[in-house]
């Protein structure tokens, strides 16, 4: 029998009805379209899934689409500031050509995100442990670091400035 969920996805609310055994990364995917947010392996090893609920980062493969109802999802769409501006750790991945293939990209955003928000000054050993659950096979992760602590230093410039 299908439940009722009513979850907020990149501050838009929504009720959707879900089998009980359906994956939030299959929810966001194939039923709101939200294919930003990647599949990789579904055994919660790569973090190619990742999404924030409630702020915090967790793996869309791993978690029941009924396990977030009432809850406020935060994915890859939700991160831009608007249609034509990108999020400062957006533009850190492109300047500093931490992204190839791509597909760890979306979690690898958001789990930068979920450091930044709580640790907005972090070292190199922080923002590498803070993507210890994300792998990408194609960068050697040397430029990932280094866009993190460019996108920190962006986000203290725009908060500075706010
Ligand atoms: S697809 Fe979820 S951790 Fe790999
Ligand atoms: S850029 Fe290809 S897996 Fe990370």
């Amino acid at each position: 029998m299908k439940h009722i969920i009513t979850m907020t996805v990149n501050g838009d609310p929504c009720s959707i009805a879900v089998d009980p055994w359906r994956t939030l990364n299959e929810v966001l995917r194939e039923d709101l379209g939200l294919t930003g947010t990647k599949l990789g392996c579904g055994e919660g090893d790569c973090g190619a899934c990742t999404v924030l609920v409630e702020g915090r980062s967790v793996s869309s493969c791993l978690t029941l689409a009924v396990a977030v109802d009432g809850k406020d999802i935060t994915t890859i769409e939700g991160l831009a500031l608007s249609g034509e501006e990108l999020h400062p750790i957006q533009e850190a991945f492109i300047e500093k050509g931490a992204i190839q293939c791509g597909f760890c990209t979306s979690g690898m955003e958001l789990s930068a995100l979920n450091l930044l928000t709580k640790n907005p000054s972090p070292d190199e050993k922080e923002i590498r442990t803070a993507i210890s659950g994300n792998l990408c096979r194609c960068t050697g992760y040397y430029n990932i670091v280094d866009a993190i602590g460019a996108a920190a230093e962006k986000m203290k410039k725009t908060n500075d400035n706010n």
